[in-house]
């Protein structure tokens, strides 16, 4: 099974991983975790450069260019093997962050980047999306909370710098996303606390296993 996690900064989709897994241990699951970017060596010295705010004058091609060449090395080097050996992968980010940031947010062409997919990756879709949903106020609020306090490294804010409607267009990116395709995502109200957010994904979870 390949679930995956998406949301906006500041989502806390890092801590509900990882109840995520604890769940799913618990009921007999051989699971791995993983993220985008950065879920393999090479894809770490993509992230760096994707999310080092000195990259700020990045070109949105290129930028959509290192997020597929991150998830083609992840996807062949990481993931594959994995659900082929019969383990349940939980993604942290996954194509969806694409179509959602590149496309909705940046404005790039999403036929072009659902093109990309197709060729670079044979579709791979995930089982689940969870989709941690919250106004970006609250969301940027929380992230940059973080920061401050040290909880969260600052050498990787390229995004939380971009503007507050920017962020508002990969919220409605990602809502249009799960519009779309109401089988594969559930949305969870994620301006809950941690322990409601954990109970809504869990049940999320048992209903698309049962
Ligand atoms: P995160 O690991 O803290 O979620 O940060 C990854 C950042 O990269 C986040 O701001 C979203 C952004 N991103 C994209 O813009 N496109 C993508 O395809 C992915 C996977 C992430």
């Amino acid at each position: 099974m390949f679930i995956t996690l998406e949301g906006i900064e500041g989502s806390g989709k890092t801590t509900q991983v990882e109840h995520i897994v604890e769940f799913l241990q618990s009921r007999g699951h051989d699971c791995v975790v993983t993220r985008e970017p950065g879920g393999t060596k090479i894809g770490k010295k993509i992230r760096a450069i994707l999310l080092d705010p000195e990259s700020k004058d990045m070109d949105s091609l290129a930028e959509l260019l290192l997020y597929v060449a991150d998830r083609v090395q992840h996807i062949n080097e990481f993931v594959n093997p994995f659900l082929f050996a019969g383990k349940t992968v939980v993604c942290d980010r996954y194509y969806d962050a694409t179509v959602a940031y590149q496309g909705y947010a940046r404005g790039l062409d999403i036929s072009l980047i659902n093109r990309l997919h197709k060729l670079a990756l044979k579709d791979l879709k995930p089982d689940i999306t969870i989709l941690l949903d919250l106004p970006p106020e609250i969301g940027l609020g929380r992230a940059w909370k973080q920061i401050k306090s040290g909880a969260r490294t600052d050498i990787e804010t390229r995004f939380e710098k971009e503007t507050l409607s920017f962020h508002k267009r990969v919220r409605a990116g990602y809502l249009e996303l799960a519009r779309i395709e109401p089988e594969r995502f559930r949305v969870i109200d994620a301006s809950k606390n941690e322990n409601h957010v954990r109970k809504e994904i869990i049940e999320a979870l048992v209903q698309k296993m049962t």
